[in-house]
């Protein structure tokens, strides 16, 4: 009876425990999805998918209207010939500052479940308005980008169509470019296509790049499914950026953010990487996690991770092969936090190739796109109709 106890109070403790480090624990019975062909993306039912409405949410996407001083449209940091991402190891931010992230590519981003590195934003209708107001990216004011709207009469005959109502409604704009978002994905890559039975999409150094993303590499334990994350949130020892050393601006605008998001004094003042996942869960064993990301369309996108510090995929996978430490050999940001997933490969420069080799497996054409032409502003009265009011 005694030790019947124990065994039961054992399970308990080591359920809990699984509970709360879900991500961590890993063990031979979770049976990890496959890599698999990318099917349609998830269209959330109360925002249906309408040609007139991509296409209005593709010309505010462009339109420098929507931010604060018209010169940050989504466009400039989700640039379509730099990955529909911006290809400096840090974002550029609003005029002033410098973002403190790295820009992500918005192609396949209707598919994930929560947006942004750590995950801050439940749903593109949600994100849409966070990057158009926050302090570093967009700094609209949601008034002030109302009216603009409503001075213009195309987008005002547009959203009547598309939403209903005389004047365009802010809330509206984020749906519509939801909806354009949910059309910039990918599912024609060498990758989906071998998968579809099409033996001649890789090359053979791919097939066998594929082994060690699967085998030795042990890729797979993260990157996997369809959309090639787990969406699930990993210290995988990224080194912190070095621009947060020698770059005032840089140091200004991730100092800002680390007080915005609510972290303490001490963290304000003695942080020296980015605590990720912390400023949503307040955990101390948070810090320094960042989501899954896909690996799907990273040929276009680089440089990698959440704080651009890896060049290239070459220099990602050696990051990896050494088990995720810094060119001393050091975890920068909450060393105790570090997955224990991640340790060194062991690859040979022949496995180390080919499984570069497979990494652009993930991704097919460039996806290009002509600009919109964005419709002018119209006064709403004219100065005759301005002077019978005023009579
Ligand atoms: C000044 C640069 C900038 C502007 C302007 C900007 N973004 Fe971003 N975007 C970023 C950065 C940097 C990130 C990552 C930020 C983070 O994780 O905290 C990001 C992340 C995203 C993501 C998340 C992708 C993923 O994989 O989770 C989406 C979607 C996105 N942006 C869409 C938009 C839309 C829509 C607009 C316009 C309303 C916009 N962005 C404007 C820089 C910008
Ligand atoms: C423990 C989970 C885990 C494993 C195992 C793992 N990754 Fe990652 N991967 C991540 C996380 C989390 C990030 C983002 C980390 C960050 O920015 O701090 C990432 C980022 C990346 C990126 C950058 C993507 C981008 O958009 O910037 C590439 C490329 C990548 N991993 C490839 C690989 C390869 C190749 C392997 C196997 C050698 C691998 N990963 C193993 C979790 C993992």
């Amino acid at each position: 009876m005694f030790r019947y106890t124990k065994i039961v109070g054992l399970a308990v403790i080591l359920a809990v425990s699984y509970q709360i480090r879900a991500d961590e624990v890993k063990n031979d019975v979770e049976i990890l999805p496959p890599l698999a062909p990318l099917g349609e993306p998830p269209i959330p039912p109360d925002n249906k998918q309408s040609d007139a409405k991509i296409e209005l949410g593709k010309m505010l996407f462009f339109d420098p209207r929507l931010g604060g001083d018209t010169s940050t449209p989504c466009i400039v940091c989700h640039e379509p010939s730099q990955g529909w991402a911006f290809n400096d190891g840090l974002s550029r931010g609003y005029p002033g500052t410098v973002h403190w992230r790295n820009s992500q590519t918005i192609i396949n981003s209707a598919y994930y479940n929560k947006l942004f590195w750590a995950g801050a934003a439940a749903s593109l209708e949600k994100q849409a308005p966070s990057a158009a107001k926050g302090g570093v990216a967009g700094n609209g004011e949601n008034d002030l980008m109302e009216a603009r709207l409503a001075l213009i009469p195309e987008y005002r005959k547009r959203f009547k169509e598309v939403f209903g109502g005389e004047w365009p409604l802010i809330d509206d704009a984020w749906r519509a470019i939801a909806s354009f978002e949910r059309t910039l994905i990918q599912r024609d890559t060498p990758l989906d296509k071998y998968l579809m039975g099409d033996k001649s999409a890789l090359s053979d150094e791919q097939i066998r790049g594929m082994d060690v993303f699967t085998g030795k590499g042990n890729c797979i334990q993260c990157h996997n499914g369809a959309l090639v994350s787990d969406e699930r949130y990993y210290n995988i020892g990224v080194p912190s950026a070095e621009r947060w050393e020698t770059d005032g601006l840089a140091q200004i605008t991730f100092r800002f953010e680390m007080y915005a998001k609510g972290s303490n004094e001490e963290l304000y003042r003695t942080a020296k990487a980015d605590p990720g996942l912390y400023f949503r869960s307040k955990n101390k064993w948070d810090k320094g996690k960042f989501r899954t990301p896909s690996l799907r369309y990273t040929m276009y996108t680089a440089p990698y991770m959440h704080n651009g510090v890896l060049h290239t995929l070459e220099e990602v996978v050696d990051f990896y092969n050494q088990g995720g430490v810094d060119k001393n050999g050091k975890t920068t940001g909450w060393p105790e936090n570090k997955s224990k997933i991640i340790k060194p490969l062991g690859l040979t420069n022949v496995e180390k190739e080919d499984l570069v080799a497979f990494l652009k497996a993930f991704s097919g054409d460039e996806i290009s796109m002509e600009r919109p032409k964005l419709p002018p502003y119209v006064p709403l009265f004219t100065k005759d109709e301005l002077e019978a009011l005023e009579k």
